[in-house]
Parts: C-alpha cells; sequence; structure tokens
C-alpha cells in the first residue's frame, strides 16, 4: 500500500486551537484519535505503538506520560519495534547508553521499509545535544518526529503535524518552560508508581552531563503531588518512588519554599499508600529533617541509595560534590544512629581524570565501613561539555578495568554480609510478579528493596505480605508467608 493513500488529518482551524496547556494537546489528542478512526478501518487492523526506555527512573516516568498519550490517541501497545508507532526515549548519562540508541536506529529503518505506516520518533536526553540532531537529520531522515526532555508533553501536537505536513518534525527546547500537569499516564504496574516531584539539577558534578540535557532545577507544587498520588492510591497503588536528581532541594524554588521532609510528612498522610520511597537524595544537603522524619515515619522504607561517588576526599572535591570522605561517613552514621534497621545503596564511579591508587582506596575503604546493600558501579565515561572532560589525568582503560573489577568484588562482600544479617527476619513484603523460574511461587520486595520468593498465587500480587526470611542466596532470598 503506498504512503499517499494514508488518511488525513483534520483540518486544524487556528481559532480553535486552545493556547493554554494541558487544553491544547488534549484538542490534538482528539484530532488524531478521529484520524485513527479512520486509519483502522483502512488497515483493517490497530494500529501499535512501542516505547523504548533507556537510562534512569526519570526516563521510565516520562515514557508512561508519553505511552499515556498514545494510548489516549487509540495506539495499541506492542511488546516489540514492529509497531506503527515507535519511540526512543534517550539516554546520554554515559557514552555507552548513546552507542546503543545508533545501533538501534539503523534497525528501525529497516523495519519501516517493510511497514509504511511506520513513523518512528526520537527524544529524551541525548536528544538535548546538538551533535546528536545533527548527526539523525544528516544520516538517519528517515525519523519522523524529534524532540527532547522539556516538551515531551507536545507529543501529539508534534505528531499532528508530522502526518499533515508528511515532513521530519524537529522540536527542541532549550530550555524548560513550563510544568505541565494533568496529561494522560499509562502505569506500568497497577500497584506500585513513579511520582516526579522535581525536575531539572543545579548540581553540576563535573562529569555529569544531567544538568545540562535537564535544565535547571522545577519543583512541583505539594498539591499537585498529593492530588497525583491520592489518585494513584484510589487506583489500587500502594508503593511510590518519588523521583527528581536532587530531592533534598526539593521546593527551595518554590514561591512558598517547602522542605522536603515536609512534603514526605504530607504524603505519609495519605490513608492508602502503604509504602514510600525516593530518589536521589544528594549527601551535601541531606538534613537532620530528613533523617527524624525518616525515623518516625511508617510508611518511609528504610533505605537510603545515597550516591557516594569516590571515596577520596580530592577526587570529591574535583567532581563538584561538595562533601569530604568524613562528612559522607559522618551522615552515615548519624542516619544508623537514628534508625538502627536502615540499609545504605549507592552510586559509583570508577577512573574520574586524576584518580590515583590511594584515591580509590579511599572508596574501597568507605565502602567497607558503610557496608552497602548494593552499588551500581560506573566506569567514568567522559561527556562532551562537562568540566571533567577537559581535565589532566585521564586514566587508561586497563587501569579503569582492574580498578572496577576489584570493586564489584568488595561490594558483592559487603552486599552478601548485609543480606545475611535479615536472615530469619520476618518482614513486608510488596509482591509484584508470579515467579518465573518456579510455579506456585510469587516476587515480592522487601523495605530494604532486595527480592525474596515465596510461595503463593495471583492473587497476592500487589500486597502486602509478612514473609520470613528463610534462605539467603547473596543478593535475594526463598522465604515463607505467614
Ligand atoms: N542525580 C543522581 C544521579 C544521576 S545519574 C545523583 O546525583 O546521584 C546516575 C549516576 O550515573 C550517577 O550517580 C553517577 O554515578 C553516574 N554517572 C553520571 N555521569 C557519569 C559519567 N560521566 N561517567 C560515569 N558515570 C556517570
Ligand atoms: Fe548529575 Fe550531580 Fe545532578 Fe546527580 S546531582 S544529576 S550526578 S549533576
Ligand atoms: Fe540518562 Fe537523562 Fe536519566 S541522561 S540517566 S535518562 S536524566
Amino acid at each position: 500500500m503506498k504512503r499517499t493513500e494514508i488518511t488525513p488529518v483534520p483540518v486544524l482551524y487556528q481559532e480553535e486551537v486552545p493556547m493554554t496547556e494541558p487544553d491544547r494537546q488534549a484538542y490534538f489528542i482528539t484530532l488524531l484519535a478521529d484520524w485513527m478512526k479512520h486509519e483502522i478501518e483502512r488497515l483493517q487492523r490497530p494500529m501499535t505503538y512501542h516505547v523504548q526506555t533507556f537510562g534512569c527512573q526519570m526516563n521510565a516516568k516520562d515514557s508512561e506520560k508519553l505511552a499515556g498519550i498514545l494510548e489516549a490517541i487509540g495506539y495499541v501497545e506492542a511488546d516489540t519495534e514492529e509497531a506503527d508507532f515507535v519511540l526512543y526515549n534517550t539516554c546520554t548519562v554515559r557514552e555507552n547508553a548513546n552507542s546503543r540508541v545508533y545501533g538501534r536506529i539503523g534497525y528501525l529503518g529497516k523495519l519501516k521499509q517493510k511497514n509504511t505506516n511506520m513513523r518512528i520518533a526520537m527524544c529524551g536526553c541525548m536528544m538535548q545535544e546538538t551533535h546528536v540532531i545533527d548527526k539523525l537529520k544528516k544520516s538517519y531522515r528517515f525519523v519522523d518526529v524529534v524532540f527532547g526532555t522539556h516538551n515531551i508533553y507536545m507529543l501529539a501536537e508534534l505528531l499532528y503535524q508530522n502526518i499533515s505536513t508528511r515532513k521530519s518534525v524537529f522540536d527542541i527546547k532549550e530550555k524548560a518552560e513550563k510544568i505541565v500537569e494533568d496529561l494522560p499516564s499509562s502505569l506500568k504496574y497497577s500497584f506500585k508508581a513513579g511520582v516526579n516531584i522535581m525536575y531539572g539539577c543545579n548540581n553540576f558534578c563535573s562529569y555529569c552531563i544531567v544538568p545540562y540535557v535537564r535544565g535547571r532545577e522545577r519543583s512541583r507544587a505539594p498539591k499537585d503531588i498529593i492530588n497525583e498520588i491520592t489518585e494513584l492510591t484510589e487506583h489500587g497503588v500502594v508503593e511510590i518512588m518519588l523521583l527528581g536528581q536532587n530531592v533534598n532541594s526539593y521546593g527551595k524554588t518554590l514561591e512558598e519554599p517547602i522542605s522536603f521532609a515536609k512534603l514526605l510528612q504530607m504524603i505519609e498522610k495519605i490513608e492508602k499508600l502503604k509504602r514510600i520511597r525516593f530518589m536521589t537524595p544528594h549527601p551535601k544537603d541531606l538534613s537532620d529533617e530528613l533523617i527524624d522524619t525518616i525515623k518516625n515515619s511508617a510508611k518511609i522504607c528504610k533505605q537510603l541509595h545515597l550516591p557516594l561517588q569516590s571515596g577520596s576526599t580530592r577526587i570529591l572535591e574535583k567532581m563538584n560534590r561538595k562533601y569530604t570522605k568524613e562528612d559522607y561517613l559522618t551522615l552515615v552514621e548519624k542516619a544508623k544512629a537514628a534508625i538502627p534497621e536502615i540499609s545504605f545503596t549507592t552510586d559509583i564511579i570508577v577512573g574520574f581524570p586524576g584518580e590515583t591508587e590511594e584515591d580509590f582506596n579511599d572508596t574501597i575503604d568507605v565502602i567497607e565501613k558503610v557496608g552497602f546493600a548494593s552499588a551500581y558501579t560506573f566506569q567514568y565515561s567522559k561527556r562532551t561539555g562537562t568540566a571533567a572532560a577537559t581535565m589532566s589525568g585521564q586514566i587508561s582503560p586497563a587501569v579503569v578495568e582492574q580498578r572496577f573489577s576489584r570493586l564489584l568484588s568488595v561490594v558483592q562482600n559487603t552486599a552478601e554480609q548485609q543480606a545475611k544479617k535479615s536472615l530469619g527476619k520476618t518482614q513486608e513484603v510488596l509482591v509484584e510478579e508470579l515467579n518465573i523460574q518456579t510455579s506456585g511461587y510469587v516476587t515480592g520486595r522487601l523495605s530494604n528493596n532486595l527480592l525474596v520468593h515465596f510461595p503463593g498465587g495471583k492473587e497476592d500480587i500487589g500486597h502486602i505480605k509478612m514473609v520470613t526470611l528463610k534462605e539467603c542466596k547473596g543478593f535475594y532470598y526463598m522465604g515463607e508467608a505467614e
């Protein structure tokens, strides 16, 4: 079938298009939903979409919003990229995240040759970089719609433009203009959800591209957050993960400033909510008020993801992290003293420019002293435009590899030691899914985020059970429900 035969989109009367959001997008969704009905008739089948997410939980959350818009238009989700609308929500935090995307765009081009109804879209952090846009325009001309991190809410409008003009649409905003509330969203799980509390980052850690591609810090109004969570709990959600690049700075730029701890105290009051998680707090401004709030809460999980990055004060300074090795250790001690059952997880970068063996040993020392329950470990990746990219003393790949494998074994050791500590205890577990390997078993998460497998059935999914941890398998447990 030729491309020219597709249904034209309904004509748009400029004077009818609402100027304010979210009404404007709702208008485009309606136009496209109308178009979709005709397309389904023409094709004699549903039209499908596939959103592929790269990167962190912010991107995963954005993807739920994008999927919500596509579903409101009438697209049905497909498991693979063999779909009528494929969207890559990209990440650029490390070079390998970036190359994975390029590797796959070529494959999408081939799929498009087979399905003339297919549209390809790219969004997310990579798209905020000019060299990426240049490359797409030059080498991947079959991509239909491209937008960045600041205008994901505009998907319907951009898709409308693409269909009506039959030309590729590029719309990258330099800066975030506004926070758009009340757009449709499609939840990945029925019982747990991520909730943005703020966007962007002002910290400019010297290795990190995020502030450049996500813009400056903006906090959502407390009432919007509370309303969203309350609504989610009405639909069965019992656990939420509050999302922000530095949640400790939440609320500082609001008209009526409020602290993150105060926000948590407000969220705690939402009756049907059972568990609260958050990420990521920055060690430099983790307040006593926050430690107290966690201590006194019945719902906040007693687990802190507290990115260390390096244990060396010298490297931390070059990283612009604004804390020392001692500050970090003192903070951990303070939290442990207030909340004895607390567990810590972290992020660590190996091979930052100028890192000596002595610096690296400091990192190992902190890991052993804190006893992390788990750690995301990364090899330093040079990001063009960041301060660290031009620093002298870039470390050779061989040295990085060697330190990285030592790091992994130390982390594995401390993680196993921590996991063993809970053996024999009876704890709350939120059941997430049927166990894939063993029938008659379910898999759930402890407050500290570790997985437990235990006998159970479909009816347990989304519920909290008291489970005794019978056997520790390193990073997960086998248990038995009460
Ligand atoms: N805002 C969060 C995390 C953002 S990115 C925080 O401050 O902790 C997630 C992790 O990616 C970071 O914690 C860091 O460990 C890692 N990371 C960021 N930039 C990196 C780079 N250039 N090379 C290697 N790892 C990096
Ligand atoms: Fe990146 Fe640092 Fe901001 Fe985290 S706090 S997003 S590591 S600049
Ligand atoms: Fe990647 Fe963007 Fe997150 S660069 S880590 S997806 S904020």
